[in-house]
């Protein structure tokens, strides 16, 4: 099996890069091109072609636009990486039938209630990020073989997350 992983360098892709390793072969970009592949998801011509070239069985899509807070000024830049790329590896996908596999935020929800989100719950984003997170998502299903797994709180020991913030906070302070 051939799965061809963006985001590479990211919390989730370099945790990836390890676990997917036992599912087949991994071909692994990040923003850098390497070897005429082209995984910077603001080059959609690149990415098209990338697909295509390597033809795989499996996309895990871990890249995105995931400074929250910047997006609110960057909403261009965040709508390209979260919500065209995305797109564009769809339609590459479903042209190969094969599948996606996409990470996708809780951003996606307008936070309130009490109760853990449900699949089904109404989606209703209150920022730039939610917003191009959700669109992503719209996108992704294009691909009729795809995968959306919506995580939050991510942390990992590579990386910038809360839980290292809080434990740098907690030393300086
Ligand atoms: N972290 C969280 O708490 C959290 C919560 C909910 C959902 N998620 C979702 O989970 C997924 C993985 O998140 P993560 O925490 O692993 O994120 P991360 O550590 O910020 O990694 C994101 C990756 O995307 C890459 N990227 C950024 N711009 C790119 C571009 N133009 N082209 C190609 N790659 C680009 C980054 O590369 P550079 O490092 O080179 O910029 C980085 O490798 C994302 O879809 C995110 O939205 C994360």
């Amino acid at each position: 099996m051939k799965i061809l992983l963006f985001g590479k360098s990211g919390q989730v892709g370099w945790e990836l890069q390890r676990s997917l390793a036992p599912l087949g072969q991994v071909i692994a970009l990040d923003c850098d091109s390497a070897d005429g592949l082209c995984g910077d998801f603001t080059n959609r011509a690149g990415l098209a072609g990338t697909v295509r070239r390597v033809a795989p069985d499996v996309i895990v899509n871990a890249a995105a636009y995931t400074a929250v807070d910047k997006a609110e000024s960057e909403p261009e830049l965040a709508r390209r990486i979260n919500a065209l790329a995305p797109g564009v590896l769809a339609d590459e996908a479903q042209e190969l039938d094969a599948w996606l596999v996409h990470y996708s935020s809780d951003y996606v929800f307008d936070g309130s209630g009490e109760k853990p989100w449900l699949e089904t719950d109404a989606t209703g984003p209150l920022s730039v990020y939610g917003k191009t997170k959700l669109d992503g998502e719209l996108a992704v299903a294009r691909c009729e073989k795809h995968l959306i797994l919506r995580t939050s709180w991510v942390y990992a020991a590579r990386g910038a997350n809360f839980a290292k913030t809080m434990l740098r906070l907690a030393q300086e302070r």
